[in-house]
């Protein structure tokens, strides 16, 4: 099955090393990228593998037994993503996002937190240090993450009801353990904790209503995002997305919603909360209406390419940089030269071409960079 792409291994290796140019600069603290884009905010994947096979995101046909994983000594050690972490601070980053695959199976992830915690940003104030997981080993872990300095999670959750959950993850994975990691990390105090739903037609739009009804007046943001075309992997076609207007129109007729600000420029889902005063959701529309116009996020896959783009096909390889006899001025100035040079807008581009991108397009899948 799926004998039309290029397996991700033979992606993985299309990949340079970005030129470090002769004259060295220093970071400033402000980068914009050639449409003016300002780089904010750092999504590092800390590991390829995950526990779950989301059908939308790992199916077992493609990940199964025989996938190849990155060996260990591909994959980035804690000191070099806290090295380059700090050269994506030094330009600007406020915001790093840990991310994987499954980013709690990382051995030892607290203590990276813990690294990355002491990071500053140049104005003195603290980095904003967030984690997405699917909640599997949050009830264990919250504490520890916490300890370490984490600030907030943003746990993945498809249903509410226990089969669509299992059949969704696709290990048969119960629903109640995600819950209980959720309450967890919660109670650790891990900030305004985000839950995202997948919505996949056919697949989970019934639960968007007990979903809402389930996280309405807690302290929980439920956010919808829009099935996505991510990768090659995933059988992704337009007729599977619900739109956002449609999971609104829904909830709205139920629980009558109105929009709200964001929260700042360059948020990825559009805010409503419900007109009764019991809080508010997020639905994230990344193809039916685009937010490539504010893209301030660079991604650092787990063996340390540099992705402008979430639908690049390629990376730029930091690690060869890390790996060389290279000082912190150089690979900062090669990161400077790739974010200027940045021109990516796959989801406006999609907007106007959606078939033909969809198909022809072989791109890096979410499991090897993260959301
Ligand atoms: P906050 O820091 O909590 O505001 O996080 P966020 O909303 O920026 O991040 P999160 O990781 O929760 O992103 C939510 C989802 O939006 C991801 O899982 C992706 O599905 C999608 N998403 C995030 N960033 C991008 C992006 O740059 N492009 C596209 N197309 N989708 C994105
Ligand atoms: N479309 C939309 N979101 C996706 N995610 C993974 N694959 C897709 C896709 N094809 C989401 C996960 C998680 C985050 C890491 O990315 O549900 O919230
Ligand atoms: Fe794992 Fe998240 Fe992908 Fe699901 S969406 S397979 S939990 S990385
Ligand atoms: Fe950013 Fe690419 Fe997503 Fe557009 S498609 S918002 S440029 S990551």
């Amino acid at each position: 099955m799926n004998s039309g792409f290029i397996p991700i291994v033979d992606l993985r290796s299309l990949n340079k090393a970005p030129a470090v140019p002769a004259n060295l600069e220093s970071a400033k603290g402000f980068l914009s990228d050639a449409l003016g884009r300002p780089l904010q905010d750092l999504r590092i994947s800390v590991t390829d593998r995950c526990n779950f096979r989301c059908v939308y995101c790992m199916p077992k046909e493609v990940f199964g037994p025989d996938y190849r994983y990155l060996p260990h000594s591909n994959v980035l050690s804690f000191e070099e993503i806290t090295r380059i972490a700090k050269i994506f601070v030094e330009h600007g980053v406020r915001k790093i996002r840990l991310t994987g695959g499954e980013p709690l199976l990382r051995k030892n992830i607290e203590r990276l937190v813990e690294m990355l915690s002491a990071l500053t940003l140049p104005d003195g104030q603290a980095l904003d240090l967030a984690l997405i997981t699917n909640g599997s080993l949050l009830a264990q872990k919250a504490q520890a993450l916490k300890n370490a300095g984490l600030k907030r999670v943003t746990v993945s959750l498809d249903a509410l009801d226990d089969p669509t959950f299992r059949s969704m993850n696709d290990v048969d994975f119960p629903v109640a353990d995600v819950l209980r990691g959720i309450d967890a990390a919660h109670q650790a105090g891990l900030g305004q904790i985000k839950i995202n739903m997948v919505v996949k037609k056919g697949m989970n739009d019934h639960q968007i209503l007990p979903m809402a009804r389930h996280f309405k007046a807690t302290p929980f943001v439920l956010r919808f995002i829009e099935f996505m075309d991510v990768g090659t992997s995933n059988g992704w076609k337009m007729d599977d997305v619900i739109s956002s207007a449609e999971v609104i129109r829904r909830i709205n007729a139920d629980m009558p919603l109105e929009e709200i600000e964001p929260n700042y420029r360059g948020e990825t889902a559009e805010r409503w909360r419900y007109r009764d005063g019991s809080g508010e959701i997020g639905v994230i529309s990344s193809v039916t209406k685009a937010f490539c116009g504010d893209c301030t996020r660079a991604r650092l896959s787990t063996e340390g390419r540099l992705i402008t783009c979430l639908f690049a096909s390629r990376g730029h390889d930091l690690r060869a940089l890390l790996r060389s006899e290279k000082s912190d001025a150089e690979i900062s100035t090669a990161v400077a030269h790739v974010w200027r040079a940045r021109t990516d807008r796959y989801s406006e581009l999609r907007a106007k071409n959606t078939a033909d991108m969809a198909q022809t397009e072989r791109r890096i899948e979410m499991s090897y960079i993260g959301g």
